[in-house]
């Protein structure tokens, strides 16, 4: 039976954090990392909660979080006993914050014979990225892999929109979260499991992600195109939090933790090397470029026209074509191929993915996305 399902109540625009004014709770617990912190993007929050209440933070989530930061901030919240939780900040606190509130959960049922936990949950997304704030994902790393960990029970209650949080983004940022974007609606218009709801959500976010983001990523200041790409970044999560995702994000996932690659620039590099091989998603590309407008005469034109406009967006916002252009070093990387073929395959994303891949196939692929060439 086919299914779709959206959780959080979402709280949007330039006054959403008022939201946060109006809340009874007295004990509230944030996760977060230290450049909130230092941006003062935390004092936003805490401006805005009740005088009387008791807050404690907790800073220390790193970016790609580890089982161990997930741990540490764990046994804070259990001593702190918050009503409710606070995530503030890009995927890597909001994913941290979910991982916690998790296990919790578990234990508090394993060791109580059932009793079910529910603190009060409310994301905060400060990039536009990775819809983490619609999701019932969470990407943990353990040593150099990344796990995602996939349950409902992770979605927060409340997702707070605010463009403001997005004001201080370096480019930098902008250009790999919002390729995060790109490749979430991608995927969930291209899987085996996406439905007519998922494929609305996932071209409206593409559309606004092809006249917003180059604008947003030379202008961090303005407004209406900040805007956008945050509505961008939710309808990609709570489309792909339906649908499913793809190789894209499995072989970013595995190079991306491996070779200490943002998620989002893991995505963009191998992006074009991933359309080129989901041959059965070709007229889904097609499809796609004639959303676009662009004008073409055939399946395989209308996937290049795609393949372009990606090319184009990654050249203008500085993106590597390919991992020897991060140095990285080629008989280390040949080394790993067994390894790395070994985790994009369990990969959690790879089921839905529109053409199953030989590991021959991924041999050749994973040379194409190290030599940035087609012709291997
Ligand atoms: N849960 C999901 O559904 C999902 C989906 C995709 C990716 N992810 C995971 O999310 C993580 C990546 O999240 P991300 O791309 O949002 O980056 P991030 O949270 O790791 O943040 C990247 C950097 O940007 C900084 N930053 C964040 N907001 C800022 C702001 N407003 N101004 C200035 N600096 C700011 C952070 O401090 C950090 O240094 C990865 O671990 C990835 O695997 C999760
Ligand atoms: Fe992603």
């Amino acid at each position: 039976m086919d299914e779709f399902f959206i959780k959080p109540k979402i709280k949007f625009g330039v006054d959403s954090l008022d939201y946060l004014k109006n809340l009874v709770a007295k004990r509230y617990f944030i996760v977060t990392d230290s450049s909130m912190v230092q941006l003062k993007l935390i004092d936003k929050v805490l401006e805005k909660l009740p005088k009387d209440s008791k807050v404690e933070i907790f800073s220390e989530v790193t970016p790609n979080p580890t089982v161990e930061i997930v741990e540490s901030g764990l046994k804070r919240l259990i001593q702190f006993d918050p009503e409710c939780v606070i995530a503030l900040g890009g995927g890597s606190p909001i994913d941290a914050c979910k991982g916690m509130l998790y296990f919790e959960k578990k234990v508090v049922k394993e060791c109580s014979g059932g009793t079910e936990l529910n603190r009060h949950f409310i994301a905060i997304p400060t990039t536009s990225g990775t819809g983490s704030e619609v999701t019932s994902y969470s990407v943990i790393s353990s040593g150099e892999n990344k796990i995602a960990l996939a349950n409902e029970e992770m979605l927060p209650n409340i997702a707070i929109l605010n463009p403001e949080f997005m004001k201080s983004l370096p480019p930098k940022i902008i250009a790999d979260t919002g390729m995060d974007v790109l490749t979430h609606s991608l995927e969930a218009y291209i899987s085996l499991k996406g439905n007519p709801f998922t494929s609305a959500l996932a071209i409206e976010a593409i559309k606004l992600v092809k006249e917003n983001l180059l604008d947003h990523y030379k202008n961090p200041l303005e407004l209406s195109q900040r805007e956008k790409i945050q509505y961008a970044s939710c309808l990609a999560g709570i489309a792909f939090n339906n649908s499913s995702l793809g190789i894209n994000h499995s072989v970013a996932h595995t190079i991306g933790a491996k070779f200490h690659i943002s998620h989002g620039r893991a995505n963009a590099i191998v992006m074009p090397y991933i359309i080129q091989v989901n041959k059965n998603a070709w007229q889904d590309y097609a499809n796609i470029s004639k959303e676009l407008g662009y004008k073409f005469s055939n399946v395989s034109e209308g996937k290049d026209c795609f393949l372009r406009f990606v090319e184009e967006l990654k050249k203008e916002m500085k993106i590597e074509q390919s991992l020897n252009q991060l140095e990285i070093d080629f008989s280390d990387f040949k080394l790993r191929i067994p390894s790395l073929i070994k985790d994009i395959k369990k990969d959690i994303c790879t089921e839905y993915n529109p053409n199953d891949l030989s590991d021959e196939d991924y041999v050749k692929l994973l040379l194409k996305i190290y030599f940035g060439t087609d012709e291997i």
